[in-house]
């Protein structure tokens, strides 16, 4: 019976290849001769076995010190990037219930959280906002208002002279009043024409201080777009870090809970712009295009539930990856720790190395300031 190893088209990381195994008599199954390079190009074939009793792979991990000779892969500071809330008015520090330890902040009182990371070593943070239901209208326009709060947030967070790394959503679903990261036209989230409104808000968040644009809206054509009108804004170094592969995933909940667009999205959903959960390949071709469209860095969301997605687009295309452990994810570890269920320090240790042997450069994530910690006391 022939057996298949499942991967697609051109990228490396899914070569289909097909053999019959032969009779047992050794751990390999008889492989025609043409297909042997294919399968040690493979990431995961090990180029070198042994045998029980010879091979012991308890040998290495019998004590701390050969553990950690041994380790491949390595979560460090370097590797964590901070998702922060910032909210209208002073000295408000309003804790999100539905992400047990986060909270939204005042500009004034953001810094000091800022400031924080800086001392720990972390080398950049993400700004959402949330805006004022009154500003909130169907186009969306707050989005391009150069004092809009993200502006002014970015400003006073380089007034204040933080060496940190400013990293800017671009998406509309912070301004409109139906929760969409774009505009609708005849209830459908129009992909043109809200390309233009993306690329404004690109350039007023570039001019107020940020480092890295975040389009997150998955709007084709988007990344781009955006590259043109920084360039067009002499905004040429500000970098793209594109949520190349972001899924319309339940998991987002508990962020739109924190920046109040949730009751604004009501029943509806982002299925028709967001990838579909089930779909691997066309992860690649998003990837693929934001790179060829200037993305200097891609990102996978949600993370642990498709940590398969970050392995395949970091082996496939080499460029710096990241990978969002979004709010749904924090708050179940939170609230499963909360209750005594699990240990809060060990599942969030676990669940950040693992975005590493998948190989991401970094990952985005609410526990990254509690990691820091941790990192740097053990
Ligand atoms: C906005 C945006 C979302 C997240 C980041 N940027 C929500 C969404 O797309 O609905 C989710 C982050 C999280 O859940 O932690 N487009």
């Amino acid at each position: 019976m022939a057996s298949t190893v499942k991967v697609s088209g051109a990228y490396a990381c899914f070569v289909s290849v097909a053999w019959s195994p032969a009779p047992r008599n050794n751990c390999f199954p008889q492989i025609p001769q043409d297909i042997l390079p294919k399968i040690s190009a493979m990431p995961d074939v090990p180029k070198f076995v042994g045998r029980f009793p010879q091979l012991r792979l308890r040998r290495n991990r019998r004590y701390d010190w050969s553990r950690r000779l041994v380790r491949e892969s390595r979560l460090t500071v370097d590797d964590l990037i901070l998702p922060t809330f910032v909210i209208e008015g002073q000295n408000v520090v309003e804790p999100v219930p539905s992400m047990p330890g986060v909270s939204r902040r005042t500009v004034d009182r953001l810094i000091d959280q800022i400031r924080e990371a800086e001392d720990i070593g972390i080398p950049a943070i993400a700004v959402f906002p949330v805006t004022p239901a009154g500003l909130k209208t169907d186009d969306g326009k707050e989005a391009t208002n150069p004092d809009n709060l993200i502006c002014r947030t970015l400003r006073a967070i380089r007034d204040a002279n933080i060496d940190i790394g400013l990293i800017a959503d671009v998406a509309l679903d912070p301004y409109t009043s139906h929760g969409q990261d774009g505009v609708l036209r005849d209830g459908y989230v129009a992909n043109d024409e809200s390309l233009e409104l993306l690329a404004q808000q690109a350039v007023i968040q570039a001019a107020a201080g940020s480092n890295v644009i975040a389009p997150s809206d998955m709007m084709d054509g988007r990344v781009g777009v955006i590259r043109s009108a920084l360039d067009a804004a002499g905004h040429e170094s500000v970098a793209i870090m594109s949520y190349a592969a972001k899924y319309a995933s339940a998991f987002y909940g508990p962020f739109r809970d924190a920046v109040g667009s949730a009751g604004n999205l009501g029943k509806a959903d982002k299925q028709t712009y967001q990838m579909d959960p089930a779909n691997s390949d066309e992860a690649l071709r998003e990837v693929e295009l934001d790179i060829a469209e200037g993305a200097d860095m891609v990102m996978v969301k949600p993370g642990m539930p498709y940590l398969d997605i970050v392995q395949c687009v970091s082996k496939t295309f080499g460029v710096p990856t990241f990978a969002y452990q979004v709010s749904g994810e924090y708050a179940m570890m939170s609230a499963a720790a909360d209750r005594g269920w699990l240990d809060r320090n060990a599942v969030m240790l676990e669940s950040l190395i693992a975005f590493k042997r998948a190989g991401a450069d970094g990952i985005l994530t609410y526990f990254a300031l509690d990691a820091a910690r941790q990192l740097t006391v053990s």
